[in-house]
Parts: structure tokens; C-alpha cells; sequence
């Protein structure tokens, strides 16, 4: 594994709050009197989570779930580790997965999955960030803050090795060149 040595940034926290909004806006307009679950999955969302729900004035509820398929490698180990399921009834709910980015698609997926199986009324998917150039299952996203490009993105949520996190920018790893 090559240290990463030069962040960049691709999205400042102003476009991010105004991504935020937006995403905000559409929610509130399709769930406002639907009393909602929304469940996040941690780590990354937990900055997302945290904004968006700040900027929905109606009923609703939130829980988490935790998995994670990436440790300390900048690729999908394709391998998803549950490290806590939900543990709210689902049944009959309205249910929004909040997700801070849709790399494989193979997270979400396998959350959707499980949570199918509970028989929600609904089930959705909010991302703020969606990569498609490295999907490898189809994931049907409801609503979509910003389509990037394929680099490593970190900060606001997202981690390298556990680090980043912290950033208020969303921002980009190169390697460094030999
Ligand atoms: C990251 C990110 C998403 C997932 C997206 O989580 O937060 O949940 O990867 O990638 P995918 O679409 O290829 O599955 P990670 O597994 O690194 O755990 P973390 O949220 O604890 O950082």
C-alpha cells in the first residue's frame, strides 16, 4: 500500500451544505408526513446524517447500521463485515438508507437486502456522493446529491485507514509519484 501524500479538495463545505439542501428539499417534499426511519450506515454518513437531518423540520426517525468492506485498503475487499444491525422494527415503516458515498455498490446492496427482508412499506436510498465508474452491483438511488469522478475521496465522513474523517471539505488522495 502506497502512503497517500497530497490532498486536494473536490468539494468545498459551501457546495456541500448547498448538496445538502437540495437533498433536504426533496426529502421533506416525498416523506414529510410519512414519519420516515433513516437509517444510516456508519462510519462515513455519520456527517451526512447529522446535516441532513438538520435541515428536516417533520417526524421522523433515525437508527444506524455499521458495515464496513474497505479496512485499510483504498478498495472494496468485496468482503462486507456487519458490525451492528438494526435494531428497530422496520415492519410497515417508510425507510430511507443514508449513505455518504456508492462506490461497488456492494455496502448499500447487502443493507438493502437485509432490510427487505423485514417488509418496510418502503425502502429508498439517499446518497450524497455516487461514483458510478466503479459500480459492480446495480443499486437503484433515489436521491443523489453529486456524481464523482473515480479518485479517493476523504473527509466529511469519509476515511483513509480511519483518518480524514475530521475534514469539512470533501477531498481527493493521490500517491505519490516515484
Ligand atoms: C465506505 C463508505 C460506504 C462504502 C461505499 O465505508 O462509507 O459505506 O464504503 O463503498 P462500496 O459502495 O464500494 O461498498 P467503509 O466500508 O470504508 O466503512 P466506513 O463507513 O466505516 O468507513
Amino acid at each position: 500500500m502506497t502512503e497517500p501524500t497530497i490532498t486536494c479538495v473536490l468539494y468545498t463545505r459551501q457546495q456541500i451544505e448547498t448538496t445538502v439542501k437540495k437533498l433536504a428539499s426533496e426529502i421533506t417534499h416525498d416523506y414529510a408526513h410519512k414519519n420516515p426511519l433513516l437509517v444510516g450506515i456508519l462510519k462515513g454518513s455519520f456527517m451526512f446524517m447529522a446535516d441532513l437531518v438538520r435541515n428536516l423540520s417533520f417526524p421522523l426517525e433515525i437508527e444506524f447500521v455499521r458495515v464496513s468492506s474497505y479496512g485499510k485498503n483504498k478498495q472494496s475487499s468485496g468482503k462486507i463485515a456487519v458490525m451492528q444491525g438494526i435494531r428497530t422494527r422496520i415492519k410497515d415503516r417508510h425507510v430511507l438508507v443514508v449513505e455518504d458515498i456508492i462506490d461497488s455498490g456492494l455496502s448499500v446492496n447487502y443493507v438493502l437486502e437485509s432490510l427487505h427482508r423485514k417488509k418496510p412499506a418502503s425502502l429508498k436510498v439517499c446518497c450524497l456522493l455516487d461514483k458510478p465508474a466503479r459500480r459492480q452491483v446495480n443499486v437503484p438511488i433515489d436521491y443523489t446529491g453529486l456524481t464523482v469522478p473515480d479518485k479517493f475521496l476523504i473527509g466529511y465522513g469519509l476515511d483513509w485507514a480511519e483518518q480524514y474523517r475530521y475534514l469539512p471539505d470533501i477531498c481527493y488522495l493521490e500517491d505519490e509519484k516515484p
